[in-house]
This record gives structure tokens, sequence and C-alpha cells, in this order.
């Protein structure tokens, strides 16, 4: 039986998404690439979005309405490998923008046989298009998008928790883990974008084994603060 990556649906609503995501978001990623990015530099860019998103979150994210800031192919797919590897039944994605990386997540709990993902998005735009991308996938009935704050919309969640996807502002990875955190399955996995290395306050939770995870930078698409970890408790 092939997997939902392999051809069909998915694979032709990623690709159309990828090609638009490079259309719409060229300019904005030139500026990360051109030339050389000292570590400086970097935590430098790091420390002003931080600031200018706990000035402003609306304001700051309804700027960049249009982007899709999503996750790369690569990074894509080792998503659906962890959550086939964990076997998922439920995952929690914390910032969804157009729905790329949820598809992928989508995609491996259908592979699963079934399960829920539990998406969240600030900008209602981009809420709407990630549902008509999922409905374009064949995976509507595998997701719901929570528009809105996600430390609001994911206040009254319950149920048990395999995977979770933190990809949303910089500086709220930490409290919206702790939201979820009595949810999470002994194994969960928690896979953080952008959780960059200066004087991050969820990686010094996620990586002190006493708050029950064993966790750890990961190779893939360096660089971008990809952390991997796996609840213990
Ligand atoms: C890096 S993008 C997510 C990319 C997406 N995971 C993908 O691969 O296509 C971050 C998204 O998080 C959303 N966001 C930021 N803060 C949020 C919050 N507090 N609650 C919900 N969504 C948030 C932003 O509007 C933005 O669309």
């Amino acid at each position: 039986m092939p997997d939902s990556l392999e051809h069909g649906p998915v694979t032709d609503t990623l690709n159309r998404l990828f090609r638009e995501a490079e259309e719409a978001d060229r300019n904005l990623m030139a500026q990360f690439t051109d030339g050389e990015s000292s570590e400086l530099q970097i935590e430098k860019a790091v420390a002003e979005h931080i600031a200018a998103e706990t000035r402003d979150l609306l304001g700051f994210y309804h700027g960049y309405a249009d982007n899709f800031l999503n996750v790369t192919q690569e990074y894509g797919r080792f998503l659906y490998q962890c959550a086939r590897m964990r076997g998922a039944k439920r995952i929690v994605e914390f910032g969804t923008s157009m729905g790329i990386s949820t598809i992928y997540l989508a995609a491996a709990l259908r592979d699963n046989g079934g399960g829920h993902l539990t998406g969240t998005e600030l900008e209602p735009a981009k809420a709407a298009r990630a549902r008509a991308n999922l409905q374009a996938a064949g995976l509507a009935g595998l997701v719901d998008i929570r528009e809105g704050d996600a430390r609001d919309t994911l206040a009254d969640m319950d149920g048990a928790v395999d995977l979770v996807l933190l990809d949303g502002a910089f500086s709220l990875y930490l409290p919206v883990l702790q939201l979820i955190e009595p949810h999470l399955t002994s194994g969960a996995a928690v896979l953080a974008e952008n959780a960059f290395d200066h004087g991050n306050a969820y990686l010094t939770y996620v990586r002190d084994p006493a708050n029950g995870y064993r966790s750890q930078a990961l190779a893939i698409n360096e660089g971008r603060g990809n952390e991997f970890s796996v609840r213990t408790h």
C-alpha cells in the first residue's frame, strides 16, 4: 500500500503550495540568505523578532498574512516519518499558516489508520486558506484548525496527545507546551522549529531531564533552530 506522500492529492497539493510559497516568500527569504550570517547577527535578529512580537503579537503576524513561512520539504518528510514511527493518533500544531506542515502530519495520521490533528492559527485569512488546502489534499476530515491565539484556543484541550509541532510565535513555545503537557503520552514527540539557542527558556526547560523530556538539536535544516524532544514521563 503506497504512503500518502507518494502520489495523489496530497502530493499534488504540496507541490502547488511549495510553488506558491516560493513566490510569496521570495523577497522575505532573500533577507535571511543574503551573505553569511554570523552567530551574533542571528542572535540580534532573533532578539528583534521576539521584541516585536512581544510588543504587538497580532499586528506583527498580520504583517505576514500573505507569507507562508513554511517548513521545508525535508523537514515536512521528517514530520511525516516521526508521526508514522510514533503511530500517532492525536497531534497538536502551534502555528498552521497555510497548512503545509499540517498536510504532512495529517497524511501520517491517515496512513496510521486515522486520528485527529488540532491546528492553531492567529491570522483568520491564513486559517481559511489552510482549511481549503487540507480540503484539496483530501485530509480535511482529520483536522480542526482553531482560529485565534493558541494560548486561548488550546486552553480547553482534552484527550491524549502523541506529537506536537511548535512553529508559531517564537516567544510562546514554553507557555504553549505547558498547556499541552498534561495531555502528552509517555514517549510523545515534541518538535520545535525556530527554537534558537540564545537564552531560550523553552530550550532550558526541555533540555532539563527533571522536567520529563530528553531533547537535542536536529541536524535537519541546521541553523533553523530545530529541536527534537521526547516526553519521558
Ligand atoms: C512559521 S509560521 C507556521 C508555518 C507552518 N507550520 C507551515 O509549515 O506551513 C507561524 C505561524 O504561526 C502563527 N502564530 C503566531 N503566533 C500565534 C499564536 N499565538 N497562536 C496561533 N498562531 C500563531 C502566525 O500567524 C504564522 O502563520
